[in-house]
């Protein structure tokens, strides 16, 4: 398929409608892991604008920045730790209304205000997170959480 993606305005869910099927295209006949990760965190950066998109991704015994949108962000987190270590521990969606009343959140940006973190998941074992912070409070709920796990498990 053509590599331009098609911005849909509306409700959330319009936006994700629209936003999946298109992710579908981008992901197909791709087998690597990095591409894929990478068109993934551009497309929601691009269809949402959130402040940020991306990938931390399991390496040993820490979580490794991997693919990503927006500002430079802290490389390595330990599981436990933050949001993104938190949910690698769980192994669950972490929906934070307000980054500053969660304990231990990792402030890599001061800007951000609320996030989504979900754990990635190939053949039953947890592989690494998908990141998404906004600049503003209570920007992700049960409808994210149910359209991200959905292309995240489009990831071949
Ligand atoms: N907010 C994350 C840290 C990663 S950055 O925000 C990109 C956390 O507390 O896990």
């Amino acid at each position: 398929m053509a590599e331009d993606l098609t911005i849909t305005k509306g409700d959330k869910k319009t936006q994700y409608e629209s936003l999946l099927p298109q992710i579908q295209g981008l992901l197909s006949g791709e087998t690597n892991l990095v591409a894929n990760l990478g068109n993934i965190a551009a497309a929601l950066k691009e269809q949402f604008n959130w402040l940020w998109v991306g990938f931390y991704w399991i390496i040993e015994d820490e979580l490794v920045l991997g693919p990503f949108q927006g500002p430079v962000a802290c490389t390595r987190i330990k599981k436990g730790r933050g949001v993104c270590g938190t949910s690698w521990e769980k192994e669950a969606t972490i929906i934070v209304d307000d980054v500053e009343k969660f304990p231990g959140h990792i402030a890599c940006s001061s800007s951000s205000k609320s996030e989504i973190v979900l754990p990635v998941f190939k053949e039953g074992k947890i592989q690494g997170v998908l990141d998404v912070d906004s600049s503003e409070l209570a920007q992700f709920d049960e409808v994210d959480q149910l359209y991200l796990e959905k292309i995240l498990a489009m990831i071949p």
